[in-house]
């Protein structure tokens, strides 16, 4: 029997819940959350807070965070994995996933969302409902893609960033890490590290800080890693 434990029962929560519904690869389903007032969410238990995830290791064998926030998803994923949970991907049915692509473990993909050949997709990510990622793209652990984004080929992505609702980025672009792409931006051309962005074409508004304690290295891709994971499918 499959069951899966989604750490957060907040909207984020419900929509990969629903996803991972749509999949039917899971017999079971429930949250953890922080809220001690929710019961239940989709009429899925809230077995308990963040913190009781290891309480849950004989009756869950899979988990995945369902958490906005980039820095904190990526802390809870590793949490997980260190405490031996198995970390699926989960991809919405309606969404068409290249099979020359590669999805990393606990990324989640919404309905509608577009990924081309080549690219290549980190651990932890979100893309969200609707949004593209062409061909040969790297987005690196821990991105957020928003609703509506499109990402033209070729473009990396670095480790947590975030690019907000309808923001586009052309071609050949690199976009550092930790940087926030505010809604409706066109980025055309490179962005730094630690930057929010916003505009057209997409200007540097803010310098942002990383607040995390376990600093950047916990954050990026080992190069190795990409190369060792087979390509995965829709089917995962
Ligand atoms: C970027 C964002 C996070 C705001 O960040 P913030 O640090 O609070 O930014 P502020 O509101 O202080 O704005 C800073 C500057 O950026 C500008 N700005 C912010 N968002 C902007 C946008 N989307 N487009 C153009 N300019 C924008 C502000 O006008 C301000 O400009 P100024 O300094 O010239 O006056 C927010 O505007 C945004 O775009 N959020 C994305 C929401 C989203 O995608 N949700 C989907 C979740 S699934």
């Amino acid at each position: 029997m499959s069951k899966l434990l989604i750490l957060g029962a907040g909207g984020h929560g419900r929509v990969v819940a629903d996803a991972a519904l749509s999949t039917g690869n899971w017999d079971e389903i429930a949250f953890l959350d922080n809220n001690n007032e929710l019961n239940d969410v989709l009429g899925k238990a809230v077995v308990g807070g963040f913190e009781s995830y290891m309480d849950h290791r004989e009756d869950y064998s899979a988990a995945i965070v369902a958490i906005g926030n980039n820095v904190t998803r990526m802390i809870w994923l590793d949490r997980l994995e260190r405490a031996g949970y198995e970390i699926p991907s989960i991809i919405h049915p309606s969404s068409t996933i290249s099979r020359f692509s590669q999805i990393e473990r606990g990324s989640v993909i919404m309905a509608g969302v577009v990924v081309n050949a080549s690219a290549r997709v980190g651990k932890g990510c979100i893309l969200n409902t609707s949004s593209s990622i062409d061909h040969d793209c790297i987005l690196e652990n821990g991105v957020h893609i928003s609703p509506g984004v499109n990402v033209c080929g070729t473009v990396h992505v670095k480790s947590c960033s975030w690019l907000g609702v309808g923001s586009k980025v052309l071609n050949n672009v690199t976009i550092g890490f930790n940087v926030i792409v505010a809604a409706g931006t066109i980025v055309i051309k490179d962005i730094p590290d630690n930057v929010m962005v916003a505009g057209m074409p997409a200007k540097i508004k803010k310098n942002l800080e990383m607040k995390s304690d376990v600093g950047k290295d916990f954050f990026i891709p080992a190069s190795y890693e990409w190369e060792r994971n087979e390509v995965r499918t829709r089917s995962v």
